[in-house]
């Protein structure tokens, strides 16, 4: 593969900007620097007038995904692909196997999907049920570079975990150096307000919303955070939309412990007011878990990354038809959960992130990038422009401008929830281990070029907490034998 020079660009790093060239090379960054000479027969890029910046990781997807009765449309290849589109050069997708499957069986099979995918990629894998086997087991995903295990507190009578398996779960997390992530709703609320709701006579999509209230996700999310706590484990907090789950994390935080926010491009942007558009398939296709939030909310997860108490942007791209979306036409429990935005998610934080003067450039990469490298313990091969890195990198305009649509994004979802909005800010060049994959417009990639990014267990964050928790161990006390007299 021929050497390529992206040269002129201002370099954003999380934790500084300077004006530099990059030469990548064998898929690697090779030189950071001030005028580097173009090696002979190598590509240069002329990046003058814009940034360069590391490529996105969106750490929360859901390509193939069997869920609700069906099956998400999005393939890997598709998905990364669309990934590549919006300068997001690796994903992290959600492995989940059935209640008593085999985690590695699992494991295998969406390895096997995945191999399509032209962009990096690992997993998470997901505890859905418990047993001496599912904790020998973690240890086998670890040793085939996953480091995250996923906790689905929602989804009553499907992937539900009790409080008995968390415990079980994220003990056996803080033994091996892995983090666990939970997807924070009480699933028993949501099922009663459901049942409720539908005897109201409410069946349309207003409904999903109205089974899913800010305080269904706190309640959920200050368990979790309690029960690592208890457990002497970090926790990572998958979709956080409310206010409640920011000000959970904040105390959290305050108090010493190791909690992650997550919240998505949509939440950021879109409000609850879609549920109850006139047009069902309009608020259908936006029916996802939790739904989206008011204002107020929106509003917090702002501060929220303004602050740094939440560290991360994903998109959770769950992507579902109309068609498939109507399975759910005459009870919105049977809407299956999900939308898109893999494409857009850099373009929407970055819109309304930076351009509002919410972030700096360099948060904006934190948030996209860095931070999440640096949970997952794969900084800095991904998430900073430096040498010895991965050369994923895109070369971002920040004066051109796009207006999104379902007509001209590359996923094979029939809407787009962004649609119409004008963004500021988009990506120019994509370049993923050192090849132009997006360049002016138009896709260059190759089916299973991408390659799964193994994670090592034991992150620094582990090795602390394992100081901690060693120094903070309970003990007992040590008494003297002695013989009770009787009166
Ligand atoms: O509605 C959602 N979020 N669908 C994907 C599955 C999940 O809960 O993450
Ligand atoms: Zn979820
Ligand atoms: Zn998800
Ligand atoms: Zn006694």
């Amino acid at each position: 593969m021929a050497a390529v020079l992206v040269r002129g660009g201002t370099v954003v790093n999380a934790d500084r900007s300077f004006r530099a060239d990059v030469l990548c090379a064998d898929g690697k960054i090779v030189a950071v620097g001030e005028k580097i000479d173009a090696p002979t027969g190598a590509e240069v890029i002329d990046a003058g007038g814009a940034y360069v910046i590391p490529g996105g990781i969106d750490p929360h997807t859901h390509m193939e995904m069997p869920f609700m009765g069906t099956k998400a449309i999005e393939d890997f290849y598709s998905g990364t692909a669309s990934a590549l589109a919006g300068g997001t050069t690796m994903i992290v997708d959600m492995c989940i196997p059935s209640p008593q499957q085999s985690l590695t069986d699992a494991l295998d099979e969406w390895s096997d999907w995945a191999s399509k995918a032209c962009a990096d990629y690992g997993f998470h894998v997901s505890i859905t049920w418990w047993s001496e086997r599912v904790a020998q087991q973690m240890a086998e995903c670890l040793d085939r570079g996953v480091n995250s295990f996923k906790h689905f507190m929602a989804y009553k009578g499907a992937l539900m975990v009790d409080d008995e398996i968390m415990f079980q779960s994220f003990s056996r997390c803080r033994e091996l150096g892995a983090l666990p992530l939970v997807h924070a709703e009480n699933g028993e609320a949501v099922f009663r307000l459901q049942q409720a709701l539908l005897a109201q006579g409410i069946t349309g999509p207003e409904g999903h919303a109205l089974s899913r209230p800010p305080h269904v996700e706190a309640e959920a999310v200050t368990r979790a955070i309690m029960l690592a706590k208890i457990t002497g484990v970090p926790l990572y907090i998958v979709h956080t939309s409310c206010r409640e789950t920011v000000e959970a994390i904040a105390r959290a935080r305050a108090e010493g412990q190791r909690v992650f926010g997550e919240p998505l491009a949509q939440y950021l942007c879109l409000d609850d007011s879609v549920y109850r558009n006139p047009d069902w398939d309009f608020a259908a296709s936006r029916v996802m878990s939790p739904p989206f939030r008011s204002k107020e909310h929106q509003d917090a997860l702002w501060a929220g990354l303004m602050s740094g108490q939440l560290q991360v942007v994903a998109t959770d791209h769950c992507t579902f038809l109309l068609e498939q979306k109507r399975l759910g036409l005459d009870n919105f429990t049977k809407i299956p959960n999900g939308t898109g935005g893999i494409e857009e998610r850099l373009k929407i934080v970055w819109h309304f992130g930076v351009n509002a003067g919410r972030l700096t450039p360099e948060e904006f990469v934190a948030v996209t990038s860095t931070n999440i490298a640096k949970i997952l313990n794969v900084y800095p091969q991904k998430g900073a422009i430096v040498q010895g890195a991965d050369a994923d990198l895109v070369v971002w305009d920040p004066k051109a401008t796009q207006t999104i649509s379902q007509k001209t994004h590359h996923s094979k979802l029939d809407v787009n929830v962004f649609e119409g909005i004008t963004v500021q800010g988009v990506p120019k060049v994509t370049l993923s281990r050192g090849k132009v994959v997006w360049r002016d417009g138009q896709l260059d990639v190759e089916k299973g070029a991408g390659r799964n990014v193994p994670r090592p267990p034991m992150a620094p964050m582990f090795e602390a907490q394992a100081k901690w928790n060693e120094l903070t161990r309970p003990t007992g006390v040590k008494r003297e034998v002695h013989i009770h007299q009787t009166p």
